[in-house]
């Protein structure tokens, strides 16, 4: 080789050693903790797919955040799971829908020492769980229900969301959610896009915590096959033209290809969800015994920032905030 004379052990003696030449960091500025809220629930109800995930009431919901807030975590996303479901989704609009209520109790709480983020979907508010509207034949359309999102996201801004994220892979959601805050006056709105959202079976624990799985056929005609790379490219290009001002990968760790690709591509905030499936899969095998779950969780955090990913949307976030103080 080159350089017989390099011996990169050298630089691997000690801690102190490795963290100078470490060249990622996992900070807990990049993390994301989502969040369940549920109406009509007296206690918060544990997510038996998601060890120490939970539905929370209102009440919980804000013991929890300000646990994280206090842990130093700057954002949580929400997502609510309504008590009533219909056709049109009708809950997800209402100005005292459960996501409405919950995001106004965290402003009052934090104000702006928290960004609150909010899901902005039909699938846990639409009584056949998809994603969308549909036509007689059952299929999703795609234009009625951007309508549908646009006002979601007026509803969710107007109760003091600091971020819409749209995550329902309709074409043109993005730029349709874009336009209607702005006519509403609340162009402080940001919107952080599922722009590289791939119809993924590691979704599976989150249907059990947000009550959405849909109840005939799959998402593959709207969310994106795992087969495809360059098409991503094409996704977060649209976004971003459309008024995206952060855009996202997910899941994150069968994806690690695509956010290096994005990164590269980018220069927007990207974001990187290590999904519901992720994090079942590391607790189930950290409870079997069989691996250190927080020594995994950290390997997973460094590697989807390694590669590429500013932002982090992670279950564990409450947790690595712990290990990292
Ligand atoms: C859709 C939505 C889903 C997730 C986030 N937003 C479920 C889906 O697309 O079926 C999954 C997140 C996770 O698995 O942690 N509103």
């Amino acid at each position: 080789m080159a350089f017989p004379e390099q011996r990169p052990r050298r630089l691997r003696r000690t801690p102190a050693l490795r963290r100078l030449v470490s060249q990622t960091s996992l900070s807990v500025n990049d993390l994301v903790a989502p969040l369940f809220v549920k109406e009509g629930i007296t206690a918060a109800e544990p997510v038996i797919s998601m060890p120490g995930v939970s539905q929370h009431t209102i009440v919980s919901l804000r013991a929890e955040t300000r646990a994280l807030v206090a842990l130093g975590v700057p954002a949580i996303m929400l997502f609510g799971v309504p008590q009533h479901k219909d056709a049109l989704g009708t809950s997800a609009d209402d100005p005292n829908g459960i996501v409405q209520l919950a995001i106004r109790a965290l402003k009052d709480d934090h104000g702006d020492d928290l960004v609150v983020m909010v899901d902005n979907c039909l699938d846990e508010y639409t009584d056949h769980g998809h994603c969308g509207i549909l036509t007689p034949a059952g299929a999703v359309d795609n234009d009625a229900t951007l309508d549908r999102y646009a006002s979601i996201a007026i509803a969710q801004a107007q109760a003091g969301a600091d971020v819409v994220a749209p995550s329902g892979m309709m074409d043109g959601q993005v730029g349709a959610i874009r336009a209607a805050l702005d006519a509403v006056g609340a162009t402080d709105t940001t919107i952080l896009a599922y722009a590289a959202k791939y119809a993924s079976a590691l979704y599976g624990p989150f249907r059990d915590a947000a009550e959405c799985a849909p109840k005939f056929g799959d998402r593959k005609s709207y969310q994106m096959d795992p087969a495809n790379a360059r098409e991503a490219i094409d996704e977060v290009a649209l976004d971003l033209n459309e008024g995206a001002d952060m855009v996202m990968v997910k899941p994150a760790l069968a994806y690690l290809d695509i956010i290096a690709t994005l990164r590269n591509e980018f220069s927007a905030p990207l974001a990187a969800y290590h999904v519901s499936g992720e994090y079942a899969m590391v607790q189930a095998g950290a409870q079997l015994g069989w691996i250190d779950g927080d020594a995994v969780a950290m390997e997973h955090m460094l590697a989807i920032k390694r590669a590429g990913a500013d932002i982090v949307i992670t279950y564990f976030a409450r947790r690595v905030a712990e290990l990292l103080q």
